[in-house]
């Protein structure tokens, strides 16, 4: 008997560098707490390419450390249509990540994206751009992302049974 496919998992952000990574971090994480990793895979990538082959942004790298979780070995790529047809969920930070992978989708099809905060029950609906604030933007950005991932963690869970 063959095992069944992972589920896999898309993050989508604008740069690759601050809030994607870290949602993969974090959700990789939760998925390893809960002993799912053999049957969850988890990637993320950014709608725009500046930020290609680096590193996590120094303060979203020193604020998931802080959690324990560890950023450091991810490097930044940009969406390319197929990831939409390998992924079986594909998960948007913004509404302007939505209309850019929408563009992509409309286009190539694939999986539909949508928010990730769909899968939290707090009254936000979008991980707000850390880039240009301050420390505790990067805070706020795992706080909504640890939210988020238990109800994705759920979401999935219903679909492996
Ligand atoms: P991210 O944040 O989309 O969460 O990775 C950004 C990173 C870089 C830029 C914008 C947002 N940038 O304009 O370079």
């Amino acid at each position: 008997m063959s095992l069944p496919e992972p589920v896999k998992v898309l993050f989508v952000c604008l740069g690759n560098i601050c809030r994607s990574p870290s949602a993969e971090g974090v959700f990789r994480h939760a998925v390893r707490e809960s002993g799912l990793d053999a049957q969850v895979r988890i990637d993320s990538c950014g709608t725009g390419g500046w930020h290609i082959g680096k590193a996590p942004d120094n303060r979203a790298q020193a604020k998931a450390l802080q959690r324990g979780i560890d950023l450091s070995a991810l490097r930044a790529r940009q969406l390319c249509p197929d990831d939409l047809v390998v992924h079986d969920y594909v998960l948007v930070m913004d509404r302007q990540n939505l209309a850019d992978v929408m563009a992509v989708w409309a286009e190539h099809g694939g999986t539909r994206p949508q928010l990730f905060l769909d899968f939290d029950k707090s009254e936000h609906d979008e991980v707000p751009d850390p880039y240009y604030g301050g420390d505790d933007g990067f805070e706020k950005v795992l706080d909504l992302i640890e939210s988020a991932s238990g109800g994705l963690l759920q979401d999935i869970r219903r679909r492996l049974v």
